[in-house]
């Protein structure tokens, strides 16, 4: 398979080096229009000078691809999407997919008129802890979910420096912790309980220095399936940690990144099972993501989060950013 990736900035390198990596793509060119940037790239990764393209346009030009991957500003995923859909090239579609619905419906339906595969890159469903819950509800033998807690957070200025810098510091650039963070979580939640129905947000910006946008969110949520749901994100906390927690008629389930572990209990008042799971480097979740993409490429196997989950994901952003202005509880309509 002949691999394009689109913006090779933080994640699109990581999804470079991941595929380099996985060895399963026989060519491998980017396009980055930062000069000194696509130096960087081309030169730690071994890419030929013909391979290193300044645009979109050059980078279509100058070779045929079967898959690539979109790691530019959320502004414009669905126009690149769009083109590369046309063009009948499988997707790893960077998330969120938009900041809005305009042109997503198209999209959706050039991409299942031409019958192509995309994977929008909510990689917390790779997390080994994550699909197992996951794993465990769909068996069945916890009955419904009745309830989810998530709550996430982690010293943001410190794991991104350049935070002000960045894509984060302009909300029409796809920043602030709705749409750049919490937005994994609502996607983890749609999995765990179905789609949200109706949610309430509150968010603020408490400590993160030097930008306006929010680095708080709570959110209540009711899904398809009757759970109701909370969610908890804060970017200044010490401790980065992500803790997830559904209760199901007959057990509950928990997810703890910062212990490695999931756990089980059965009983009331019972005691936790225990499992460890093995996350080698800070890649390895992005490796399990992007080979269910190459998998489902291939014929066998689905993606970890498909478009339509991902557009579901979208209308949740986008009403939990009009409740968090009016302090009300939303409809999600799709
Ligand atoms: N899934 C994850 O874990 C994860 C993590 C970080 C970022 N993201 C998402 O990935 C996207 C990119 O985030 P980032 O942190 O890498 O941002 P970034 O600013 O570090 O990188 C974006 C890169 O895209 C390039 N670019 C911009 N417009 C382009 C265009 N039209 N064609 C080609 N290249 C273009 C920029 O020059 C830059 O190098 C965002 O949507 C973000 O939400 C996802």
């Amino acid at each position: 398979m002949k691999l394009l990736v689109i913006g090779t900035g933080s994640i699109g390198e990581r999804h470079l080096r991941v595929f380099q990596n996985l060895g399963r793509c026989s060519e491998i060119s980017f396009c980055e229009p930062l000069p000194q940037r696509r130096a960087e790239i081309a030169e730690r990764y071994e890419i030929p000078e013909t391979s290193a393209h300044s645009d979109l346009d050059t980078a279509l030009d100058h070779g045929n691809y079967d898959i690539a991957v979109i790691a530019t500003p959320a502004p414009t995923h669905i126009a690149i999407g769009t083109r590369l859909a046309r063009l009948g090239i499988h997707q790893m579609m960077e998330k969120p997919l938009s900041l809005s619905t305009d042109g997503v419906e198209e999209y959706a339906r050039i991409v299942a008129e031409k019958n192509l595969v995309v994977a929008v890159g909510y990689v917390h469903r790779a997390h080994p802890t994550v699909s197992a819950i996951h794993d465990e509800i769909a068996s069945g033998s916890y009955g419904k979910v009745l309830g989810v807690n998530i709550s996430s957070g982690q010293a943001f200025a410190v794991i991104r420096p350049a935070y002000r810098e960045i894509y984060f510091a302009r909300p029409e650039m796809g920043g602030g912790a709705i749409n750049d963070m919490i937005t994994h979580m609502y996607s983890v939640g749609d999995w765990f309980a179905g789609p949200i129905t109706r949610l309430v947000t509150d968010a603020n910006r408490q400590a993160l220095e030097g930008v306006s946008v929010e680095d708080t969110v709570h959110t209540l949520s009711r899904h398809a399936g009757g759970a109701m749901g909370v969610y908890a994100l804060n970017l200044y906390q010490q401790p980065n940690e992500v803790l997830m927690t559904v209760i199901c008629e007959h057990g509950t389930l928990r997810a703890d990144y910062a212990n490695l572990r999931w756990s089980w209990m059965r009983e009331p008042n019972g005691e936790w099972t225990h499992v460890s799971v093995s996350i080698p480097d800070r890649d390895e979740i992005y490796r399990i993501q992007n080979a269910a993409f190459l998998d489902a490429v291939e014929g066998h196997g689905d993606v970890l989060c498909s478009l339509d989950d991902a557009i579901r994901t979208l209308h949740v952003n986008i009403a939990s950013h009009h409740s968090a202005e009016t302090s009300c509880w939303e409809n999600v309509t799709r």
